[in-house]
C-alpha cells in the first residue's frame, strides 16, 4: 500500500512503523567498513594459501604447502629428538647393561619403569590386566607370589622365550572318590591343615601318584617346572573344589584333552627386541614389590 512519506527530506527508506519509527538509509562508519573490507582480503588470501577449495578431484594444495598431519608430523618428530637427545644415556644403558645391572642403578629403574607403562598397556595388559592385577585365567605380576621366580633375570627369561606351565590330566588314571580326596588334600594345604588326619587319603595319593615330585611333598612348588605353590593362600585358577578337581582332572596345557587349562605366555624376543624386553621385566620385578 502505497504512503505518504511525512519525512521527504531527512533520507529514509520509507518503512515506517507505529506512526513514527523509520528506517533511515546512513552510510556503515567508515571504521566498519575498513574491518569488513580487510575481512575479505583475509578471506582470499587464506583460500589461495591453505588447501581451502573443495575441487571435484578433492581440494586445492595452497601455496603454503601446509596439511594439519604434516604439521602433526613435524611436531612428533621434534618431540622425539627431543626425547632421543635428553633420554640418549638411559637408551644406551638400557640396550648394553643386563638387567641385574640396571636393577643396581635406582635412576636407571625409575627411568625403565617410567617408559614401561604404555608398552606394558600394549603388550601384556590384555592377559595380565592393568597393572599386572591379573585376569581370570591369567597370573598376577603385581604381587611377591611367582610360579617361575621373581629374581629379575627370571623375569626377564620368561618374556624372552615364554612359558608353557605343564601338569598331566589325571582323570583317566585316577578314580573320581581319588580326585576327590586329592583336592580336598591340596585345599587343606593351602589352609596350613595339610597333617590333618581328615585329609590323610588325599595326602596319601598326592605322595605316591607323583604330584609330590613337581609340587614338592610340602607342596612348595617348583619354580623351574612352574609347578605352582600350593601350599598358601594364593590360586594360580581358582580355590573352588570343583576348580581343583578340573585342574587335576584335565591338567594344564595336557596335550589332547578339551578340558585342559591353558596357560600359554608367549615368547617377546623377536616381536620388542632385547631393550623393550629389559625394560619390561625390569618394570614387572618393580611391581611384584621388587622380590
Ligand atoms: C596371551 C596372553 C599373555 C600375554 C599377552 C602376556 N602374557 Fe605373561 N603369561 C601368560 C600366562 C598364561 C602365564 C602363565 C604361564 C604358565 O602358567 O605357565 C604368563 C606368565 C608370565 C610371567 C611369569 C609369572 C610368574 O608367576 O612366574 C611373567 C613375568 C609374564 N607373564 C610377563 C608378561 C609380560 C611382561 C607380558 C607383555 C610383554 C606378558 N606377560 C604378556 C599370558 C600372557
Ligand atoms: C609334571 C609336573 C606336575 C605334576 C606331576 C602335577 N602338577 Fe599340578 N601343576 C603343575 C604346574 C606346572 C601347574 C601350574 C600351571 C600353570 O600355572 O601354568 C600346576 C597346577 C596345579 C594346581 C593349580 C594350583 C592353583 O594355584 O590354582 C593344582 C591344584 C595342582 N597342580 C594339583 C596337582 C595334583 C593334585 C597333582 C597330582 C595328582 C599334580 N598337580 C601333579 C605341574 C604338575
Amino acid at each position: 500500500m502505497a504512503h505518504e512519506n511525512p519525512w521527504p527530506n531527512e533520507g529514509n527508506t520509507g518503512h515506517f512503523w507505529d506512526d513514527d519509527i523509520r528506517e533511515l538509509d546512513n552510510p556503515p562508519p567508515l571504521w566498519w567498513m575498513l574491518a569488513y573490507y580487510a575481512g575479505f582480503v583475509m578471506i582470499v588470501f587464506y583460500a589461495l594459501y591453505y588447501p581451502a577449495v573443495p575441487t571435484p578431484g578433492g581440494h586445492t594444495k595452497g601455496l603454503a604447502g601446509w596439511t594439519a598431519i604434516g604439521e602433526y608430523h613435524e611436531d612428533f618428530d621434534t618431540l622425539n629428538k627431543w626425547r632421543s637427545e635428553k633420554f640418549a644415556a638411559q637408551e644406551q644403558a638400557l640396550a648394553t647393561k643386563s638387567v641385574d645391572e640396571i636393577l643396581a642403578d635406582k635412576n636407571l629403574v625409575d627411568y625403565a619403569v617410567a617408559t614401561s607403562k604404555a608398552l606394558f598397556g600394549d603388550y601384556c595388559a590384555a592377559c595380565h590386566g592393568a597393572g599386572g592385577a591379573g585376569n581370570k585365567g591369567y597370573p598376577v605380576l603385581a604381587d611377591d607370589d611367582w610360579l617361575y621366580g621373581g629374581e629379575v633375570a627370571t623375569i626377564y627369561q620368561t618374556i624372552v622365550g615364554g612359558r608353557v606351565g605343564n601338569m598331566p590330566a589325571y582323570g583317566a588314571m585316577l578314580t573320581p572318590e581319588q580326585i576327590s580326596n586329592v583336592a580336598d588334600f591340596v585345599i587343606a594345604m593351602s589352609n596350613g591343615q595339610g597333617e590333618d588326619a581328615s585329609v590323610a587319603a588325599g595326602r596319601e595319593v598326592f605322595n605316591s601318584i607323583g604330584c609330590a615330585a613337581c609340587h614338592m611333598p610340602d607342596g612348595s612348588g617348583m619354580a623351574m617346572l612352574g609347578a605352582a605353590r600350593l601350599n598358601d593362600k594364593v590360586w594360580r585358577f581358582s580355590g573352588e573344589k570343583s576348580e581343583v578337581i578340573r585342574t587335576i582332572t584335565h591338567g594344564v596345557n595336557a596335550m589332547g584333552e578339551k578340558d585342559t587349562r591353558p596357560a600359554v605366555m608367549p615368547a617377546f624376543a623377536e616381536r620388542l627386541g632385547d631393550k623393550e624386553v629389559k625394560r619390561l621385566a625390569v618394570y614387572v620385578h618393580s611391581l611384584g614389590g621388587g622380590k
